[in-house]
């Protein structure tokens, strides 16, 4: 039995830090496990041109702890009147990395969204020959589609419409929560990959729902029937080069989320690695955490993979109930439960 795992560093590539005091006191429970993270854009307001994700990643750096090696990467929130030419410079300045769909009113933050798909096909088009990645919320925000159904109808009306028209755009599927969606990414060119995040291995609707609602569990795309929560956790461990880590880490406080319109999103970040790496060693698969956590995003992305090395121990972890942002009480995921895996950096 594996009782050690050395693997290097990993990154996460889908996060939200927030902005201001939040944002310094999340970042570092990221820096102390992951080298770089895909930073969301969705602030109010939304981080929409060089300029202002310049300025934005320079907050990030300043909230790294002294000694700690991280790098934000940040994208571009990609709107109905996004300028091509700005985001075109931004990515040859090296600020972005990536440029960020959210269907308008798909998810927290998202108002400023894309209303219509297709009128984004200019700057697509921009992105696919300057060789910047897509990252995708891909839910529909219909309202006579059920929100269970939201992720699927996403891929049949907008996702391979997408992909046929731009062959060599490199498209990131995020936060998948659907065998649908593994179908899609499986059957896709190697330009097309996913991110899956711990909540969706680790739990299916039930545990929103049943036993009294049950906030802490609820993000968006709202986990779906244990049947793809199996799907996800056979992607994520297959080794296929075309699923790696991205936690989509959504600090909220817990006063807003144990509310009558409680917040989407799972403050994942404490403990990520330790929650995918029981995944993995549920599944059989710890020889194949390294190429979900280190090497499938940085060979999509075209980057290099990190130099330096993490060790996980197989070891009882008490997550703790509850952490503190701004002096106000925030719950990670898998507060007040145990985890047989503890992370030593
Ligand atoms: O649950 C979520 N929370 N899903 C998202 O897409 C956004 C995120 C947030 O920003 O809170
Ligand atoms: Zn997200």
């Amino acid at each position: 039995m594996t009782d050690r795992l050395t693997i290097r560093r990993p990154d996460d590539w889908h996060l939200h830090f927030r902005d201001g005091a939040v944002m310094r006191e999340v970042v570092p429970y990221t820096a102390r496990q992951f080298a770089r993270a895909i930073v969301m854009p969705n602030l109010t307001p939304p981080v929409t041109t060089t300029q202002l994700a310049a300025a934005y990643r320079d907050r990030i750096v300043a909230a790294v702890p002294e000694g700690v090696r991280f790098t934000p990467l940040m994208t571009c929130y990609l709107t109905d009147n996004t300028d091509p030419d700005d985001l075109a410079r931004g990515a040859g300045e090296g600020v972005f990395t990536a440029a960020k769909m959210y269907p308008a009113n798909a998810t927290t933050n998202s108002a400023a969204g894309v209303t219509n798909v297709e009128n984004l096909y200019p700057v697509l088009a921009r992105m696919e020959a300057e060789g910047i990645v897509l990252c995708i919320h891909g839910e529909v925000t219909d309202h006579s589609i059920d929100v269970f159904d939201r992720e699927k109808e996403f891929i049949e009306r907008h996702l391979r419409g997408i992909v046929a028209v731009f062959p060599k755009l490199r498209v990131v599927f995020e936060h998948i929560t659907t065998s649908d969606a593994v179908d899609f990414v499986m059957a896709s060119g190697p330009q097309v990959a996913a991110t899956i995040t711990p909540q969706h291995l680790h739990i299916n609707r039930n545990a929103m729902l049943v036993g009294g609602i049950q906030p802490h569990n609820y993000c968006l795309p709202v986990a779906k029937r244990e049947t793809h929560r199996l799907a996800l956790r056979k992607a994520a461990t297959s080794g296929s080069p075309k699923f790696f880590l991205g936690t989509d880490s959504a600090p909220h406080l817990r006063k807003d989320k144990e509310s009558a319109c409680g917040c989407a999103g799972i403050f994942g970040a404490p403990y990520a690695l330790e929650s995918y790496v029981t995944v993995f060693d549920e599944e059989g698969a710890l020889d194949r955490f390294e190429g979900f956590a280190s090497l499938h995003g940085p060979a999509f992305y075209g980057l290099p993979v990190n130099e330096d090395e993490v060790t996980l121990e197989r070891a009882e972890v008490a997550v703790p109930p509850v952490l503190h942002v701004m002096g106000e009480e925030i719950v990670p995921w898998h507060g007040g439960q145990s985890l047989g895996w503890n992370f030593l950096g």
